[in-house]
């Protein structure tokens, strides 16, 4: 699963360390999806491709190159995703913003996709798509391909915890999609809850339990 690529630095597992813990606040919950938000949009812009300007410094002319944010789009998964947007866009802030919105049926674990709307010429732009958690993978299954029904061909997915059952789904379904992910964790409970994971994202980044 080479498309897979996991953030290994002490910083992370010590940031996991307390996103994870259940007493952990709300405040300090999104404050840490953020930060490790930003940290996995480092890592996945790593091959970004750069157009080469000229500008000029108190001293010189000089030529170098500069990022043109309007060949990606930002999109969140809803509710989760969202928490995960700040993060990104505190590096990159003029990137585009789309929504797909899915939730997972409570008995047949099955994603319901009830809203979507993406930037205009999404089918040219990169698409980077956010959400903490890729459990069975298929909120990620649904939501990459209805963006390939959109004409999208490059897409990188972004997520804070995974499990092997949904990255085994998603990279077969979806081989040319790379996943970044702070931490791959152990296996799926019999509701579908990653383990040790760290419990309903979207519940504790909106405080709604
Ligand atoms: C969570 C999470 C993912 C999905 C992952 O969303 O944010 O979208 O579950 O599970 P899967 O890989 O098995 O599809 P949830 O359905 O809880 O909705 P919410 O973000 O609105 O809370
Ligand atoms: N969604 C979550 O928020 N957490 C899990 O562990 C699985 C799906």
């Amino acid at each position: 699963m080479n498309q897979v690529i996991e953030l290994k630095h002490p910083l992370i597992e010590h940031k996991l360390s307390i996103l994870r813990s259940k007493h952990t606040s709300t405040k300090e919950f999104r404050e840490l999806i953020k930060e490790i938000s930003t940290i996995l949009c480092y890592e996945a812009m790593k091959d970004a491709q750069l157009d080469p300007i000229t500008i000029e410094t108190p001293i010189q002319k000089m030529e170098t190159h500069r990022l043109n944010e309007d060949k990606y789009a930002f999109i969140p998964i809803l509710r989760a995703g969202l928490g995960m947007l700040d993060g990104v866009l505190s590096i990159l802030p003029t990137v585009k913003v789309g929504h797909i919105g899915m939730y997972r049926n409570e008995k047949t674990f099955e994603p319901v996709n009830y809203f979507f709307k993406v930037p205009e010429g999404i089918e040219n732009r990169e698409v980077i798509l956010l959400d903490p958690m890729l459990a069975t993978g298929g909120s990620a299954d649904d939501a990459i391909t209805l963006l390939k029904e959109k004409g999208v061909k490059k897409i990188k997915f972004l997520c804070i915890i995974s499990a092997p059952e949904g990255l085994q789904k998603v990279t077969e379904k979806h081989p040319d999609v790379e996943i970044y992910t702070a931490c791959i964790d152990d296996h799926l409970n019999e509701n579908k809850y990653i383990v040790p994971g760290l419990g309903d994202a979207g519940d504790r980044i909106f405080g709604t339990k």
